[in-house]
């Protein structure tokens, strides 16, 4: 899908050469802008009663007499906020998506707002979001949406230009530079979404570990990201001794996958995230009941969030280091499978009693997380769908935080903020690591069922006492259940927001270069 800005002629927004005409109403009555035929149908609709200012309210109108496009919606908005254009623009979408246009113009109206960069980033997300199709499996799947072009309408296109030529095209400004430089950022990190969304979509019998290898090493060809898969002999040789406890009981290899995107100077420390990557959790020997037990092929949420963000990161153009990192195996039972009760030794050199097999993910993390110390990172976030009690805690609105740095912690939860993908601090108490002592081991894997995200957090925590870490539960915010079951690309804006923000400035403009590319 193409994205670009336009600066409307004389004759206004009914001149627009588009197949369908969004007008994002703003304020109390029929904006002065809208002067012709647009306002005319909006004040008649008013008059009729089929309109009024006010929240949820949308009128579609076919073929207005004078108007261009064949398709008019007219959408309230509060404010020209990325927040309030995120909304009005997914209901807009919504409606024309399953029709025949292919050309979509959005217009704000009224009120006195503009639109800024980071709500030209955010209209983007919510074109792709509210278009996304998964087909990969169902071929009778209705087609993806026609729209192959949408555009921005906005004014004042010198003010725009100045601000880029000042290099101050960052999110907060408005103008046409701003805009287009939001644009060209929101399709980086919705390509990264549409990314995660798509693999963690993918059935475990489709997306084992060796097919995430394969897509990493596709995006690291496209993306200009370095690929490198450890297999199973090359894991042994490192210690890996706890994630390989988890892969041994599945028939599928497992695969140590880490990426690297390079963006800035060699010598810069690199921001490692490290994607749990369990492509089926049945829970091994602790094996979990049959109910629902299909969505735990989304158990590699985690590790399809750090594709998507390498995928959105790289394709931004970013001034950043970032080096993903995703341990990816089956969590089976079988007559090779790891066993209650069973001792093993993690890359840390700590040993672990594992008295639950289906507590993996925490097993897995922790070699990844001992890994990442050689990349003597600036800081290191790893993304699971780590526990069930973090939906209990949470609900699935919010993403769970844990970090022993308090900085990190509010980078994160303001990246999560400003990117819609919001995440809530969790604590790391001491007192908490209590339940966590073995008389076999260093540590059990799980204590008891009370705060157990935090607990599955403390066991983690052990293994990152040389590194700036923090640590995103996902489990409640990855996907949805029920009648919209599937993927929801979380939290990939979070985390894209978080690494563009460190760059701004100079990665905004660098982000206006993004290259079309076929999607991994
Ligand atoms: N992948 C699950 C966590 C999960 C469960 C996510 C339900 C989303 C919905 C994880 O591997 C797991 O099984 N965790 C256990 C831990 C327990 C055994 C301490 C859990 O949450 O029940
Ligand atoms: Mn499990
Ligand atoms: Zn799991």
């Amino acid at each position: 899908m193409d994205f670009h800005t336009l600066v409307p002629g004389k004759q206004g927004l009914a001149a627009i050469d588009a197949d369908a005409l969004l007008v994002v109403v703003l304020g109390t009555k029929v904006p002065g802008s809208l002067d012709g035929p647009l306002g005319q149908a909006l004040a008649d609709a008013v008059a009729a009663g089929d309109f009024a200012f006010r929240a949820g309210q949308m009128l579609y109108a076919h073929r207005v007499p004078g108007v261009k496009a064949r398709r008019v919606t007219f959408v309230w908005a509060v404010d020209a906020g990325a927040r309030s254009l995120r909304k009005a623009v997914a209901m807009g979408v919504a409606l024309v998506k399953g029709g025949g246009a292919r050309h979509l113009a959005v217009a704000v109206a009224g009120g006195g707002s503009e639109v800024d960069g980071a709500g030209a980033e955010a209209l983007v997300l919510a074109v792709h979001e509210a278009t996304y199709v998964y087909r990969a499996t169902k071929p009778s799947a209705p087609a993806a949406s026609k729209l192959e072009r949408v555009t921005l309408v906005c004014d004042r296109e010198e003010k725009g230009a100045k601000a880029r030529k000042a290099g101050a095209a960052s999110a907060g400004a408005t103008g046409a530079g701003a805009l287009a430089a939001g644009l060209a950022r929101g399709q980086a990190v919705a390509a990264g979404v549409a990314l995660a969304r798509e693999l963690a979509n993918r059935p475990g019998n489709h997306c084992t570990p060796t097919y995430l290898a394969e897509q990493a090493r596709k995006l690291g060809k496209s993306h200009g990201l370095k690929v490198e898969v450890l297999d199973r002999k090359d894991c042994e040789r490192l210690g890996m001794g706890s994630f390989l406890a988890v892969a041994q009981g599945s028939d599928q290899p497992p695969k140590f996958i880490v990426a690297r995107w390079q963006g800035a100077g060699k010598d810069e420390a690199p921001i490692v995230l490290v994607g749990k990557g369990i492509t089926f959790d049945t829970g091994g020997i602790s094996i979990k009941p049959a109910a629902e037990m299909d969505e735990m092929k989304f158990d590699m949420g985690g590790a399809a969030s750090v594709l998507g963000t390498l995928c959105a990161v790289a394709g931004a153009r970013a001034r950043a280091n970032v080096v993903g990192i995703v341990p990816a195996c089956e969590n089976m039972p079988s007559g090779r499978a790891v066993k209650p009760g069973d001792v093993v030794k993690s890359l840390s050199g700590q040993t672990i009693e594992i008295l639950n097999t289906d507590a993996e993910g925490r097993l897995i993390l922790c070699d990844a997380l001992s890994y990442a110390e050689r990349f003597k990172p600036a800081a290191v976030v790893d993304i699971a769908t780590l526990t069930g009690a973090c939906v209990i805690a949470l609900g699935h609105h919010r993403s769970g935080l844990f970090s022993t740095d308090d900085a990190l912690a509010a980078e994160l939860l303001a990246a999560g903020e400003a990117a819609f993908d919001p995440a809530w601090r969790m604590p790391l108490d001491e007192e908490y690591d209590e339940v966590l002592k073995s008389n076999f081991a260093d540590m059990a894997n799980v204590g008891p069922r009370a705060g157990g995200a935090i607990t599955a957090a403390m066991f983690l925590k052990r293994f990152t006492s040389k590194l700036r870490w923090a640590h995103l539960d996902v489990a409640g915010t990855a996907w949805r259940s029920g009648p919209n079951k599937g993927a929801t690309g979380r939290p990939v804006a979070l985390l894209s927001q978080w690494v563009l923000s460190k760059v701004a400035g100079p990665a905004a403009a660098g982000a206006g270069k993004v290259r079309t590319r076929r999607r991994a």
